[in-house]
């Protein structure tokens, strides 16, 4: 094995019937070999970002160093470079979610910007006062804000399906939320406070046997399964790069073609025009119509180059090997007298919420800190899940594909050095 890992970056079959060297996937990602006070990182803080393997490094660096140029705009060597380059990348994503056609990715920041552009777009053309969108009570705020500035824009009203005491949606419920006037059902394919996985399947199902299209917010899913839009048959998917080993500012808008044709441009500026006049101006064909301005395009490269690296390693070893982690993190934090579990949802993917009796989130992240081991701790951007648990945040350990058992393990003697500090 190399520095860069190749016996588990190349995409294709070769590796996927290999078994999981967790030591092999770590190479390949330069950042982790650090120490932080003095202890080997222990990096748990995935939900919040990724780390990013070599070949994206290389990726981004080989672009600026060798091709940096605008795209669709030059006729010079370099822009057909950089065009080809990010246009690529848009083919790899397309392949990635299993799009019909590569005009129904768009590249937009992240996750929140592709819901912010539904909103824009899709949701102030069709909404009107009294309708309404569904949200689940698992939503991050990125799924959660734009859907209320709108509604307050609009009179229309945010109507929110519960969930249980594990975590889990109330599907008893989300039926009774289905109306004439919903226009949208906007639903976390995974939860980022708690790690649930929503039966977003059954979500489409219902809402599309009364009209309701879906928008789905995959930025907690892609990174651990792989996502198939057709078989979900969603409206709208969206993800972020730096959540799947990439880079940030840049992510991914999917929608249903005949959808985003009807719907109006987010943003305007150039790219996204076919010809302007001060009289009238006529929009460009998709994606382009949504990408106004200079892309992200060396963002858009690293995005691809960390898709063929995750695709590379086989999305089903790797959720395998990540649902193995899970359980064996599960069962040793619950071990742990006065820890208590936030989130215990029969389908879970790589989060463990926790609160410790009497000690707060903060002081525990900071003693684990001193530990090398980096957790996120607060309210994670889903207020309203820590008010359904009654807890104002919780500590949140985050797994990704390099974590091992031994992480686990030093996180679990973390755990018990910060009961000690606080005895
Ligand atoms: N949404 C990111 C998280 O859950 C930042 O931490």
């Amino acid at each position: 094995m190399n520095s860069m890992g190749t016996a588990v970056s190349q995409r294709g079959s070769a590796n996927s019937k290999t078994a999981w060297d967790v030591q092999t996937v770590r190479a390949a990602f330069p950042i982790l070999k650090q120490k932080v006070h003095n202890k080997p990182l222990v990096y748990l803080d995935n939900a919040a970002t990724t780390q990013k393997p070599a070949a994206v490094l290389d990726a981004i660096l080989g672009f600026y160093k060798h091709d940096c140029s605008n795209v669709h705009r030059g006729v010079h060597q370099l822009s057909e470079r950089a065009t080809d380059a990010y246009e690529g990348a848009r083919d790899t994503v397309r392949h990635f979610l299993n799009a019909k056609d590569i005009r129904e990715v768009i590249f937009v920041r992240g996750a929140t910007e592709a819901i912010n552009l539904v909103a824009q777009t899709f949701g102030r053309r069709m909404l009107g006062a009294g309708d309404e969108i569904v949200i689940t009570a698992l939503e991050h705020h990125s799924d959660i804000v734009p859907w209320q500035i709108l509604c307050e824009e609009k009179g229309a009203r945010l109507s929110v399906v519960p969930i249980d005491d594990r975590g889990e949606l109330r599907m008893d419920e989300f039926e009774k939320h289905l109306n004439p006037r919903v226009k949208l059902v906007c639903a976390a394919h995974v939860s980022n406070a708690l790690g649930t996985v929503n039966p977003v399947r059954e979500i489409v199902r219902l809402s599309h046997a009364e009209g309701i299209p879906v928008l789905l917010d995959g930025a907690q899913a892609a990174p651990h399964f792989r996502v198939d839009v057709q078989e979900l048959d969603c409206d709208f998917y969206a993800f972020s790069g730096h959540k799947i080993y990439g880079p940030t500012g840049i992510g991914v808008l999917y929608g249903k073609s005949a959808l985003l044709e009807a719907m109006p441009p987010y943003q305007g500026g150039g790219d996204m025009i076919r010809s302007v006049t001060f009289e009238k101006t006529l929009y460009n064909s998709l994606p382009y119509k949504f990408e106004a301005g200079t892309p992200h395009i060396a963002g858009a490269i690293g995005l691809g180059a960390a898709l063929d690296y995750v695709t590379g390693l086989g999305q089903e070893r790797t959720e395998s090997y990540e649902r193995g982690l899970l359980a064996y993190a599960t069962e040793a934090l619950s071990a742990i007298p006065d820890l208590r579990m936030i989130g215990t949802a029969r389908e879970k993917a790589g989060v463990l919420s926790f609160v410790l009796n009497g000690i707060h989130p903060h002081d525990v992240g900071t003693v684990l800190d001193y530990e090398g081991i980096a957790v996120r701790t607060g309210h994670h951007c889903a207020q309203p899940v820590m008010d359904r648990f009654g807890v104002p945040a919780t500590t949140r350990a985050s797994l990704g594909l390099y974590n091992s058992r031994e992480e686990i393990d030093a996180l679990v003697a973390g755990i018990h050095k910060v009961k000690e500090t606080f005895s």
